[in-house]
């Protein structure tokens, strides 16, 4: 992940740049159910609306759970399918809680009425993550439901009347690239204190649908507007919260950005650039699947390191007899191609190599997915 506003930040009150710190353990997205009332064309998971077998049970779910405490997990996101679709999911939140994790609820919205809002806002997330995928008939097209984009709207409204802390998800592809201004306008209507721009990454139908990814055109030019809308937002002293997922690029892109307009700041945020580190799947990002598969991140699902019904996710985790595990655990990662000449790698650790494998079958191939030009990755 990105932290646009972050770095805007350190443009007016640079922090000096120190060694990279690592947090004590990864967080850790978990999907707690497959199933979910849509069935969205880019979904790494495959939901959609009927039963998986084997899934977790709560008293499995409450074993691992004192495991990753025990293993310094700090933040939980508890995800799907839909979450909210699992009867016992506000029991799990409400342990994760207990137990001092950071909790967070990845949902699609559209189940959120006032009675839900009223129980999410009782548990205390400490973050609640809605997908906006476009306005009105773009978001239901993209997400196979007529009138999910009223619902999670309205779902968005419960929960900000409420003062739960909220975040507009939007996953750009060539479907939806021309609505981000309009995304982000509703994002600020509706007072929500953070956009997360997604990137669309080749897992599940995102990868069966890659086709339809957005072209490095489209791309560079909503990256040009989110910094654009972040930046208005800093300078205007308003405290709103831009990040970026699924392309680590997104640093070294946002470094010719800086360049452009304040170059007096590069080599400061060149550096924060490299504190940062770039891709952290596998190290700093950790995924539980609805049966229990641990993955390197969510977007692994085609790899599976370990199960936690048979091995504590605590032993998997740190295991590199995987040589995948190994390679993303490895500084410099064994990247190819344009990422090993590029001159940003320190920054991007090579992006995201699940792109790699799907499109040439070689997971440290370069990543197809980076928009960058030949010269700004100094080739
Ligand atoms: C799998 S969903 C689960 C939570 C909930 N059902 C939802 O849609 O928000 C979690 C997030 O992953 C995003 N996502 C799913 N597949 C993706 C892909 N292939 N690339 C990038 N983001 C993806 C979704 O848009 C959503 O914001
Ligand atoms: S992205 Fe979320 S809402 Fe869409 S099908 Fe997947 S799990 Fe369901």
């Amino acid at each position: 992940m990105f932290r646009v506003s972050q770095f805007m930040h350190e443009l007016v009150a640079p922090t000096p740049p120190g060694p990279r710190r690592d947090p004590p353990g990864p967080v850790v997205i978990w999907n707690l159910i497959r199933r979910c009332n849509l069935a969205c064309k880019h979904c790494y998971s495959i939901s959609t609306d009927k039963d998986f077998a084997g899934e977790l049970s709560t008293d499995e779910v409450f074993a691992v759970m004192d495991d990753l405490k025990a293993f310094r997990v700090p933040v939980l996101i508890l995800s799907g399918g839909e979450p909210l679709l699992r009867p016992d999911i506000f029991t799990i939140a409400e342990r994760a809680k207990a137990k001092g994790f950071y909790t967070a609820l990845s949902t699609n919205g559209t189940l959120i009425d006032p009675v839900m809002a009223d129980r999410i806002k009782a548990i205390g997330f400490d973050y609640v993550g809605i997908s906006i995928d476009g306005i009105g008939a773009t978001h239901d097209r993209f997400r196979a439901l007529d009138g999910a984009f009223d619902a999670s709207v309205a779902g968005i409204r419960a929960l900000v009347e409420r003062e739960v802390k909220v975040g507009l998800r939007f996953t750009m592809t060539m479907d939806n690239a021309g609505e981000l201004p309009q995304v982000m306008a509703l994002a600020e209507a509706e007072g929500v204190g953070k956009f997360y721009f997604s990137h669309l990454n080749y897992a599940g139908r995102g990868n069966k649908n890659r086709l339809d990814d957005a072209s490095v055109q489209a791309t560079r030019r909503a990256m040009l507007t989110l910094f654009d809308t972040a930046w208005s937002h800093v300078e205007a002293g308003r405290q709103r919260e831009f990040v970026t997922g699924n392309n680590d690029a997104d640093g070294p892109y946002f470094l010719s950005w800086v360049r452009s307009r304040l170059p007096d700041k590069v080599a400061h945020i060149a550096a924060k650039l490299v504190q940062w580190g770039g891709n952290a799947s596998g190290v700093n990002v950790a995924n539980i699947d609805n049966v229990g598969d641990v993955h390197p991140d969510t977007m692994w699902w085609n790899h599976t390191i370990g199960n936690v019904r048979q091995r504590a996710f605590s032993d998997i985790w740190p295991d590199t007899s995987d040589s995948l595990m190994a390679g993303l655990k490895r500084h410099p990662r064994p990247v190819e191609g344009r990422c090993a000449a590029c001159v940003h790698l320190a920054a991007c650790n090579g992006n995201t190599r699940v792109r790699a494998q799907r499109v040439t079958g070689n997971v440290w191939a370069e990543d197809p997915g980076c928009y960058l030009t030949d010269e700004e990755v100094g080739i």
